[in-house]
């Protein structure tokens, strides 16, 4: 059936997913302009083969297309609460199970989310109003599967409830939609069972540039700088403005009067919040940006100290504002300045407040 959006619920996708993602600033209308990445792939193909390696790219899978699927099955079973968890292959599908004694509960699984560099939490639809986001997600550092992050305080008590926490698909907040208002591109539309349908799977092109209709049929008939203008470019963003399109979804700056709460461990993963805090950022008249250090159009430089230490000293030369004594600059100027934090085992993120920080305290900088 062709995906469609029902009337009555159409508001509450719009509600929740306003301020999810930054194309949701463009009116409504513009729903119909986005064209998916594919299009984009003959002129600028670049971008397109850099970009589809990238985790934005593989933000989002059907359960069972997901890369790793097949170490999630061959992941060993785990015990929590005295509920045991696996991931079966039935046929083609996944499917999720739950024991306890001799009761089991299996469910098949529908959505994976993340691309899996760190962790991929799993999401199945229940009925026509519920979600569920499933308990176990699979860890790469722990090459496994373990509790599905921030469940830390959710206590199931029967084997329908321990599948996971459930979620109204139109509850006020909705969490499912928002779910995949931040792991896809485009405006997400209904089926005729009221199963949410992603436009296009995962961060691509038109989450940070905009629906490209216009600009493809524009460049089509050859009208170049009209074309031009009928695109987004970041590029022409300054560097709070850069900071605020990521902070759509990696969480914008904290605004005047909102007070973060620097010792929780879990709020290090929002870069855009920290990285605004830094001398760096704030005292280089706009030239850090999030693209200083990152390709918007490639996978994260993992484990390359080299590639960060290039980006530091191109500001911290001998002459302006230079390296102390002590730095080290073999050891990854990041290593100190940036550390990383786990809020929790498998998890790691590093602080993009940039500054000197105490051995053992990676929270917040000592001055
Ligand atoms: C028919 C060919 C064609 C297609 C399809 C196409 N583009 Fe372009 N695009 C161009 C050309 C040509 C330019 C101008 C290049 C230049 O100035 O170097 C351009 C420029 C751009 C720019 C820079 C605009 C500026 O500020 O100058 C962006 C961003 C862009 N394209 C994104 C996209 C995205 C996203 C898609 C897919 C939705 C897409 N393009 C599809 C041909 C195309
Ligand atoms: C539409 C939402 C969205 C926007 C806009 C967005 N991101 Fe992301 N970003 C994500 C999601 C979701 C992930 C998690 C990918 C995963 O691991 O599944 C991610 C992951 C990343 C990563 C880690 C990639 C990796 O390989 O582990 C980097 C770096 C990043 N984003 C930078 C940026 C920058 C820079 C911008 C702005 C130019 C930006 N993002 C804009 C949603 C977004
Ligand atoms: C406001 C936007 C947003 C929403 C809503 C959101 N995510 Fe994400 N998600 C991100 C970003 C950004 C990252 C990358 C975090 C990073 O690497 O710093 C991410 C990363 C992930 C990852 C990779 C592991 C990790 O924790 O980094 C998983 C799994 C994930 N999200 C699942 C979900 C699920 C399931 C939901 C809904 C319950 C959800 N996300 C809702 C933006 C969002
Ligand atoms: C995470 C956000 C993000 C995504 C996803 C993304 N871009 Fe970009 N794109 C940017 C940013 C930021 C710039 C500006 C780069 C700069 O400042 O040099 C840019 C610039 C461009 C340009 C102008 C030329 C250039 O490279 O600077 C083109 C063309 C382009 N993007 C095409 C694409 C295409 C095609 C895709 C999908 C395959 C895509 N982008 C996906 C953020 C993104
Ligand atoms: C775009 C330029 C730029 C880049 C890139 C940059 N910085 Fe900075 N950094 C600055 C400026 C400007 C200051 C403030 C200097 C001052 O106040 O004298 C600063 C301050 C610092 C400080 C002192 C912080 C404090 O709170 O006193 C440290 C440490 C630092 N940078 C480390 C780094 C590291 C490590 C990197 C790479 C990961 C980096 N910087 C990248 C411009 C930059
Ligand atoms: C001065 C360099 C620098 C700038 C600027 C920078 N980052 Fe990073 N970023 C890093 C380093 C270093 C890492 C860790 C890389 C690794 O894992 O080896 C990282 C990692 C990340 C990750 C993966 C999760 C994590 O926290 O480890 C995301 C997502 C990310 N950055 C997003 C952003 C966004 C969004 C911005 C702009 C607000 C930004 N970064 C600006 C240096 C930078
Ligand atoms: C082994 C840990 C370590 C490494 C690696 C390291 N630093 Fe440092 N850095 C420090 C410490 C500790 C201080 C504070 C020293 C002090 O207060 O005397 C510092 C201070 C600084 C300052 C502030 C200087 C000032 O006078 O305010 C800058 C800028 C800086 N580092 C940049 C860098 C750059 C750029 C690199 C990579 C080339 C780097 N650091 C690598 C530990 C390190």
């Amino acid at each position: 059936m062709v995906p469609f959006i029902i009337d009555s619920v159409a508001g509450a996708l719009a509600l929740v997913l306003l301020g999810a993602a930054p194309w949701f600033a463009a009116p409504a209308a513009d729903a119909s302009l986005f064209v998916g990445a594919e299009a984009c792939r003959a002129c600028h193909p670049v971008q397109f083969e850099g970009q589809s390696k990238s985790a934005h790219a593989r933000s989002l899978f059907p359960a069972s297309g997901h890369p790793l699927a097949g170490r999630v099955t061959s992941s060993r079973a785990v015990l929590l609460d005295g509920f045991r968890y696996d991931f079966q292959l039935r046929g083609s599908r996944l499917a999720f199970r739950v024991r306890a004694g001799s009761q089991v509960r299996e469910l098949p699984v529908d959505w994976a989310f993340g691309a899996g560099d760190q962790a991929i939490t799993f999401v199945s639809r229940l009925d026509e109003d519920h979600y569920v986001e499933l308990r176990a997600s699979y860890y790469s550092a722990l090459k496994g599967i373990a509790l599905t992050p921030g469940h830390q305080s959710y206590r199931p008590r029967d084997l329908p409830a321990a599948l996971g926490v459930r979620y109204k698909t139109f509850s006020p907040r909705s969490e499912i939609l928002s779910c995949f208002g931040c792991h896809s591109t485009g405006m997400p539309a209904l089926g005729g069972e009221l199963e949410i349908r992603p436009a296009e799977t995962g961060v691509r092109c038109e989450a940070c540039h905009g629906p490209g209709g216009r600009h493809v049929s524009l460049m089509a008939k050859g009208d170049i700088e009209a074309a031009r203008r009928a695109i987004g470019n970041p590029a022409r963003l300054k560097a709070p403005a850069l900071t605020r399109l990521c902070g759509e979804c990696h969480r914008p700056p904290a605004a005047g009067d909102v007070a973060i709460d620097w010792s929780d461990p879990w709020n290090v993963r929002h870069q855009p919040v920290y990285l605004s805090e830094s001398a760096c950022f704030r005292r280089s008249s706009g030239a850090l940006r999030c693209t200083t250090c990152h390709d918007p159009h490639g996978p994260l430089r993992r484990g390359d100290p080299a590639h960060y230490n290039r980006r530091c000293v191109s500001c911290h030369t001998a002459a302006a504002h230079p390296p102390a004594k002590a730095c080290r600059a073999e050891a990854g100027c990041a290593s100190c300045h940036m550390p990383g934090v786990r809020p929790q085992p498998g998890l790691t993120f590093h602080n993009h407040w940039i500054g000197v920080y105490r051995a053992g305290e990676p929270l917040r900088p000592q001055r």
